[in-house]
């Protein structure tokens, strides 16, 4: 069995530029690093991993001077460079050291490998609860680990950190943490600043006085004892609270606030500043919030100043059910674009995807489609008024943008309040549309049956969620099924949100009703557009009376794209996680409140999960004061998560963590009704409003 030491190298970093190369006494940092791993007595052999930028040359050529075997990898993917030098190197146990620990311990090296070995473990670590001063750092890990987490990982994080997938998976992995009784939680040994390296300088001279360098933690704690007055010099800086906090802050602790700055221009060119209300930073954190990102991959995501954040919020808004970027579906796509995306001719895979769809679906013979949720509940309509020659509509739910919809809110501006999105603004829907269009609520069926009672023989379609907030009553979808054939009224269900989510297709599959019509949009295409229309023949057929046409419905990308998604969904049991994950949201919330003597509302099917503070003095600024706080702790959060395949137990477990923490701080200023002075900038809105 071999054990290898890989020291991680590089000059470029941010806040210290050279570090590693630094002249610690007459020799630089590196070489104390190196020699100290040295002298352990289990590792067999001491490497480098640096990177291949030409910046990183002066590494290697102090590792070849010195006789150091050095591995140069990628910059990014540090989880790649560190798998490739340790199967160059035969290493079947790897101790991952930083070149930032000159005071890093032999004999600490020595009883983090012997625990390692001793307990059979895949990974060990003595700084999970950072019961060792910060700069004496060790991680153990079998070759077999570090190989599956090389296959395995997908978030950035996961690859540029070395070891989160291993230790955020522990039901993949046997982990342990070897902690130093009494815990010295804030002794910093660490170099990343200037005053660190003062720190290290001075106690480096002062034990460099017996003319021995094999000083270890012991001699450096005797001394700190003697003087005191040493940790002063670098004991108020924060402890690197793990790589999303590191990432979040700018040289020396300044954010910057790109995403804001752009959001402010675009503001002035584009309308609203975006093309969706619920992208609208106002809608969450306003003056704070990234607002755009620069890439994203699994639930993480990259803004523009180069902060790492882990999605737990609306992953895309519901788009991206299977995570960011996801490789498979990546690869369909990038395979239509390569055969070419459009042509006179059409698309073959729109068969392919119809009889998957309709497979899904055994009540269903015919599909239609579209780009967007919107557009399809569009066409649901316009084929359900060209099958029935009737022109009024019932609904309950949020179904989009047209005009259809929106002039509900003709004859009362608040008619689709308590509809998902209040206030919206029927302004430009023609005054003519004023009662063409009724809400209901949902498992209301007296009020359903008032408004067929009163508009029967004009009704077109009821157009209804199968579900969001609440499950249906028992009985309420057979009745208004019921109702629905008994008076030839087309029964339009939007999946747009909850399809494919709960079950291998749409919700409806699970309440045990057969719709008419079945809208899918999110759910299906994981972030490409894509929506689809699916019917029984006998109301599809009308679609070929009306002209309902348009070029990019015939682009290829979207059904790829939903083929790809929808087989990984049946392949890997998407819905099944999907459940899995929002339930333990929901619980964790619901703990979260009950440790803070709050009965906390939590609602929503546990995919599309949702906590309130309506019980608190201030619902909106807590909820703006949430977003702020988690965000400072490296996660896009509000009152609502939606899961995504993306999502492990250990993301979920970290965030509540981290949600913990918060909502205990909000408890306490709301006892002490200081919500507001906590609050950074301008409380989040709570729905539509005009934009200045
Ligand atoms: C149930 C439902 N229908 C329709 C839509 C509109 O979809 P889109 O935003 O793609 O137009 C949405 C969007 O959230 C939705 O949740």
């Amino acid at each position: 069995m071999k054990t290898g030491a890989l020291v991680q190298a590089r000059m470029g970093a941010t806040r210290l530029p050279g570090k590693v190369l630094m002249e610690l006494g007459k020799e630089p940092v590196l070489q104390h690093v190196v020699k100290r791993v040295s002298r352990s007595k289990l590792v067999d052999e001491v490497l480098v991993a640096t990177t291949i930028e030409p910046g990183d040359l002066p590494v290697v050529g102090w590792c070849a001077a010195q006789s150091v075997r050095v591995y140069c990898g990628s910059e990014e993917d540090v989880l790649d460079r560190f798998y490739h030098t340790a199967r160059l190197a035969g290493l079947d146990v790897i101790v991952r050291i930083t070149a930032d620990c000159p005071f890093i311990d032999p004999e600490v090296i020595d009883l983090v490998i012997t625990r390692f070995i001793e307990g059979d473990f895949d990974y060990v670590n003595n700084c999970g609860n950072e019961s060792w001063p910060d700069g004496l750092d060790v991680e153990v890990f079998s070759f077999k680990s570090l190989e599956k987490a090389w296959k395995s990982a997908d978030l950035l994080s996961e690859r540029e950190h070395v070891t989160p997938f291993i230790y955020n998976n522990p039901s993949l992995f046997k982990l342990d943490v070897v902690d130093h009784e009494p815990s010295l939680k804030g002794m910093r040994w660490t170099l990343d600043q200037e005053e660190d390296f003062t720190f290290i300088s001075l106690v480096y001279n002062e034990l460099m006085k017996s003319g021995d360098d094999s000083f270890g933690m012991k001699e450096v704690l005797q001394l700190l004892a003697e003087q005191p007055q040493l940790q002063e010099i670098n004991g108020s800086i924060v402890r690197n609270e793990g790589y999303l906090k590191s990432l979040q802050k700018d040289t020396m602790g300044e954010k910057k606030q790109t995403g804001q700055e752009l959001y402010r221009k675009a503001k002035k060119v584009i309308p609203g500043g975006t093309q969706l209300l619920s992208k609208r930073p106002e809608m969450f954190l306003p003056e704070q919030w990234p607002a755009y990102y620069a890439s994203a991959q699994g639930c993480e995501v990259q803004d523009l100043d180069g902060n790492v954040f882990q999605d737990l919020s609306y992953m895309g808004v519901g788009a991206c059910i299977l995570g960011y970027a996801d490789p498979d579906v990546n690869r369909a796509v990038k395979n239509a674009v390569d055969k070419g995306s459009m042509t006179t001719l059409n698309v073959p895979e729109e068969y392919e995807l119809a009889e998957l769809l309709v497979g899904l679906h055994p009540w269903s013979d015919m599909v239609r489609y579209t780009r967007t949720g919107g557009e399809a509940a569009a066409v649901a309509v316009r084929i359900a008024r060209a099958a029935t020659g009737r022109g009024k509509i019932l609904f309950c739910g949020y179904h989009g943008w047209h005009d259809w919809y929106l002039a509900a809110n003709l004859s009362d501006d608040s008619a689709l309040d308590g509809h998902l999105l209040p206030g919206l603004s029927p302004t430009g829907v023609p005054r003519h549309l004023l009662d063409s269009a009724y809400p209901f609520n949902y498992n209301d069926v007296n009020g359903f049956l008032q408004l067929v009672d009163s508009y029967k023989g004009d009704v077109a379609a009821v157009v209804m969620e199968p579900i969001r907030n609440f499950d249906p009553e028992p009985g309420f979808f057979k009745k208004v099924r019921q109702v629905c054939s008994d008076l030839g009224i087309v029964l339009i269900v939007d999946e747009v949100s909850a399809g494919f989510r709960q079950t291998i297709g749409g919700a409806h599959l699970l309440l045990d009703f057969d719709p008419d019509i079945a809208v899918f949009a999110k759910g299906i295409s994981n972030g490409f557009p894509m929506a689809a229309v699916l019917g029984r023949q006998s109301v599809m057929a009308a679609a070929q009376d009306s002209f309902i046409s348009s070029t990019y419905w015939t682009e290829r990308i979207g059904p790829v794209a939903a083929l790809a998604t929808i087989n990984k969904i049946i392949e890997n049991n998407v819905p099944q996680h999907l459940m899995e994950i929002g339930r333990k949201v929901q619980n964790g919330w619901r703990q979260m409140g009950k440790v803070n003597g709050v009965d906390l509302e939590v609602g929503g099917i546990p995919p599309l999960a949702h906590f309130s503070f309506s019980g608190f003095s201030d619902p909106l600024a807590c909820k703006t004061l949430f977003t702020q706080e988690m965000l400072d702790r490296g996660y896009l959060a509000t009152t609502a998560c939606y899961s995504s395949l993306a999502h492990t137990e250990g993301v979920v477990d970290n965030y509540l963590t981290a949600a913990d923490e918060v909502f205990s701080c909000i408890v306490e200023a709301e006892q002490h009704g200081n919500i507001q002075s906590l609050l950074k900038g301008p409380v989040c809105h709570g729905g539509f409003k005009r934009l200045s």
